[in-house]
């Protein structure tokens, strides 16, 4: 198993491009299923979790091609034959599930298998199944499988989401574009990932009304037509650098091809922490500043502070002088890098739903490890502000989102060097 040696505190200046969004490419290679044609992607990034998914698409009878040099995704659906998603990709990612939506929504049948555990939680897939019930969908569970089955037309109906969630609305949305006569989903997701599956499939041909607000009306069209479509930047991977920049003194980052707008309130409260970032278009630049304040910050839904930024936020005010809090009222225990941040050095303590940090407190290389994708790339952080050398284990997570993370960080003067352990 891979891990990575770093070398720490240094400096980062330089520019790093960002590279395109995970979170919101799987939502349109699922949408690319529901097409009569070829539909090609560009701007996917060369994760991992990319090419889990692929191998569940291909896995259906679809014809996959990432053309990794381009970026690109060609996906052609109309081989679709078996419409079964079985455990051991699905255990392997969440969002395979958006299968269900995905094939029920084009085939009328599919047979999915439950996600199962994760490293964060109860993560339910109780609103995903509720709603295409609402939608007129039969859905039945047999040896960890969600059967759902549904006719040429449904009639369709409304639901609420409660709490809005993001695959929820990904999996109604997939499921009643090409089925449900209307079908409102109400307190549906805001993410930017949301807003751009939703402008794919009515680029596709879909009928949605209420694109970027919380209810989203969805009116059956016969067919979705193939489409050639750019994808989103990630704004997690934006988020994480723009920490990285504020966090490590004497930073001077330029991050290119991003869009901070989807960043919700994040940008406003990193400012806040003394930071300096100057924005044009899609170019960010983010310096450290002489000494970080202690900014609290509660994540919750878009456009609120994104659960996917906090544990690098918390990690960065392990450098802000004074005590803070970071509160996640969207998944409340999602605290797995605070054991191993104090290893390295840092004060921070769980309450509930929250974690208290106090600050500033120096950071010495030890050996670290995490359980999921936005824990490891805390820990980078904090190593890359540690002195001496800091081994952080298991950075498969980190293969899993962040394309190519230790060339982009060495260009800008960090030491993470990959070992074979
Ligand atoms: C997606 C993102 C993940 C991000 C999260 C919140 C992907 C692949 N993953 O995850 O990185 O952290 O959004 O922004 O895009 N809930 C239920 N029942 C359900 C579904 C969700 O109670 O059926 C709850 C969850 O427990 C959580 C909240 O709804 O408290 C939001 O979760 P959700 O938006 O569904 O997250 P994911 O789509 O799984």
């Amino acid at each position: 198993m891979d891990k990575f040696i770093i070398k720490g505190p240094t400096p980062l200046k330089g520019t790093i491009p960002i590279s395109g969004s995970k979170n919101a490419a799987l939502p349109i290679m699922a949408a690319a299923l529901l097409a009569d044609d070829v539909v090609t992607i560009t701007n996917i990034p060369r994760l991992k979790d990319i090419y889990t998914f692929n191998n569940v698409i291909r896995v259906l009878g679809a014809k996959v091609d990432f053309d990794e040099d381009q970026n690109k995704i060609t996906i052609d659906p109309t081989t679709v034959g078996h419409l079964e998603a079985p455990y051991d990709l699905v255990r392997k990612m969440r969002a395979s599930f958006y299968m269900l939506g995905a094939l029920v929504g084009k085939h009328g049948s599919a047979k999915v298998s439950l996600p199962g555990g994760c490293a964060w939680g109860p993560r339910p897939v109780d609103l995903h199944l509720k709603g295409m019930e609402a939608m007129g969908i039969d859905i039945s569970l047999e040896k960890g499988y969600v059967i759902a089955k549904a006719d040429e037309t449904l009639k369709g109906g409304k639901f609420r989401l409660e709490p809005s969630s993001v695959g929820a609305t990904v999996n109604l949305l997939l499921a009643s574009v090409l089925k449900a006569e209307e079908f409102v989903i109400e307190n549906a997701a805001r993410e930017p990932d949301v807003v751009q599956l939703c402008r794919v499939l009515t680029q596709m041909g879909a009928d949605i009304e209420g694109i970027g607000t919380d209810t989203l009306r969805i009116r059956k069209v016969d067919s979705l037509s193939g489409a050639e479509i750019s994808n989103d930047p990630d704004r997690i991977e934006l988020g994480t650098f723009m920490i990285a920049g504020a966090m490590i003194p004497g930073s001077d980052l330029t991050l290119t091809g991003g869009n901070p707008e989807h960043l919700g309130e994040f940008t406003n409260k990193l400012r806040k922490t003394g930071a300096r970032i100057e924005v044009e278009e899609d170019t960010i630049r983010v310096k450290a500043p002489d000494q970080l304040k202690p900014v609290s910050i509660k994540a919750e839904i878009y456009p609120g502070f994104p659960t996917d930024l906090q544990a690098q936020w918390a990690t960065m005010l392990t450098q802000a002088e004074g005590d803070s809090k970071v509160t996640d009222n969207v998944y409340f225990d999602r605290f797995s890098y605070v054991p191993e941040l104090v290893r390295l050095g840092g004060e921070l303590d769980v309450e509930k739903n929250t974690v208290h940090i106090s600050g500033k407190t120096p950071l010495t290389g030890a050996s670290v490890m995490s359980t999921d994708l936005r824990a490891s790339v805390s820990l980078v952080l904090a190593a890359m502000a540690a002195e001496n050398t800091t081994e952080v284990l298991r950075i498969y997570h980190l293969d899993r989102g962040y394309e190519s993370l230790e060339k982009k960080l060495n260009a800008v003067g960090a030491h993470l060097k990959r070992v074979d352990d």
